[in-house]
């Protein structure tokens, strides 16, 4: 394990001074890492395998290994990865704990990890005890004592993980930080954002089965909306505006309220599918259907955060970002800027998108286009494999995620408590006064 970390650090002196750019199977930009990174895969189901399929258009990463505990999903990605013309990798599927041995595999530099949620924390934290760079996905934890077992593993071992949020690169929130970050909307204010998605037909195999005999995420994804009454999802909104606001880097959450509607969506959606008379008719669901939560800012600014998935409705995570001169909604694709547009009146925000184009987007979006996600994913995984690489920091790092990831159970606290206000823990032990924000205007990843 030492020698591979020795290996990119010699690579990295080797290349000091070199373009930082990806390589990738287009272009000709040079590379810093003279070698692969060898890159493993824990959870190779409907995310692991979004992941793969990025990794293999990539001339900078070499796929050692992979680990699951579905046959089929083992095969599939084997058959992606042959079809790629890319070597076998090295298969850990024999039980759910064969990724420990996958860790300890020499020939693993960094590893995703893309498995259901109650594997993230403790997976994420035994790769950095194995000095093994780790991107998680998303949520990357799921209680409070998890989040600081990440932090503290994190600081006690000096590796890396970075939380695997894709949406903080979708090219029209790329764009609002740009502007964020060249102040068009002044000093902020307000923000809204939130993981609004009808996700029964996800939560339910033939409309009304869930757990063991159901298949994808309805194995393990649906438990949660038995058991927990908060926003177990609150990353693909957070993220980015935490990114816009600077959490832990000169800012941080403070504090949170959350109270929860009513449950009747996924009920009336197994009444629907199964009938009145289905033994799952008859379940009690603990999870409201809409999930509301507004957090504090050290800052001064205030974010609501909604968590909607058990009705019908159209996507959107439903970001709104609001300054002292003006503001963006992307449920009605509108902006408004105090002096640039007429007055009380909004603009359409796709001029203003793409005048502030971010520049990476610019650079890589047609390449990224066939990536997935609408191209974000493309993004999340060249940042995380130019940090693996370098060995260095990811732009959204271990504090990042427990600082996002935390909001889950503070919100079921809240709710279990009237709204009773919870304190965010600060998870950087004072260091998010002096950590300077992060450049996300650099052009490289
Ligand atoms: N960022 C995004 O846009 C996005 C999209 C979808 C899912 N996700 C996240 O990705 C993660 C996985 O979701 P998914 O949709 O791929 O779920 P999935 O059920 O399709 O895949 C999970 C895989 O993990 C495997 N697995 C379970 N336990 C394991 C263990 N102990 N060892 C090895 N493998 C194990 C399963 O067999 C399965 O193949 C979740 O955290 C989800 O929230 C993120």
């Amino acid at each position: 394990m030492k020698s591979r970390r020795n290996f990119i650090k010699k690579s990295i002196v080797a290349g000091a001074g070199m373009a930082l750019a990806p390589s990738l199977t287009f272009g000709n930009s040079k590379d810093i890492f003279s070698g692969k990174l060898k890159l493993a895969f824990i959870g190779v189901g409907g995310r692991g395998m979004g992941h793969v399929r990025n990794a293999l258009r990539r001339e900078d990463v070499e796929i050692t290994a992979i680990g699951d505990i579905d046959p089929k999903a083992i095969k599939n990605a084997l058959k992606k990865i042959a079809d790629s013309g890319f070597k076998t990798p090295k298969v850990y599927d024999k039980h759910e704990y064969d990724y420990r041995n996958l860790l300890e595999d020499k020939n693993v530099d960094a590893v995703i990890i893309s498995t259901p949620w109650l594997w993230h924390t403790r997976m994420a934290k035994e790769a950095m005890e194995a000095n093994v760079y780790a991107g998680v996905e998303v949520s990357a934890a799921n209680t409070l004592e998890e989040c600081w077992d990440l932090v503290n593993t994190h600081e006690k071992t000096g590796t890396h993980m970075m939380i695997l949020e894709n949406v903080n690169y979708r090219r029209d929130v790329m764009a609002v930080l740009n502007m964020v970050k060249q102040n068009v909307f002044g000093e902020l204010v307000h923000f809204r954002c939130g993981y609004q998605h009808d996700l029964r037909a996800v939560k339910f195999t033939d409309g009304t089965e869930f757990g063991k005999n159901a298949s994808g995420e309805a194995r393990w994804r649906t438990q949660h909306s038995l058991l927990r009454n908060g926003d177990v999802y609150p990353t693909h909104g957070v993220g980015p505006i935490a990114a816009m606001c600077d959490i832990n880097r000169g800012n941080r959450f403070t504090s949170l309220t959350s109270t929860a509607s009513k449950a009747i969506g996924l009920n009336n959606y197994i009444v629907k599918n199964g009938g009145e008379d289905h033994p799952n008719a008859k379940i009690k669901w603990k999870q409201g259907d809409v999930i509301t939560s507004t957090i504090e800012t050290a800052n001064g600014e205030t974010i609501i955060v909604t968590h909607d998935c058990n009705l019908p409705r159209p996507y959107s995570l439903g970001f709104r970002v609001q300054g002292a001169n003006g503001l963006w909604e992307v449920d009605g694709n509108r902006i408004y800027i105090e002096g640039k547009s007429k007055q009380h009146r909004w603009d359409q925000a796709d001029a203003w998108l793409k005048k502030y184009d971010h520049p990476l987007w610019q650079k890589y979006g047609d390449f990224a286009s066939g990536a997935g996600h609408g191209g974000m994913d493309f993004f999340v995984l060249n940042a995380f494999v130019e940090s693996a690489k370098q060995n260095i920091a990811p732009p959204l790092d271990v504090y990042d995620a427990a600082a996002w990831s935390v909001i889950t159970p503070l919100s079921e606290l809240s709710i279990e408590n009237n709204g009773e206000p919870q304190d965010f823990p600060d998870f950087t032990r004072g260091n998010w006064v002096k950590r300077k924000p992060y450049n996300w205007m650099k052009s490289s990843y």
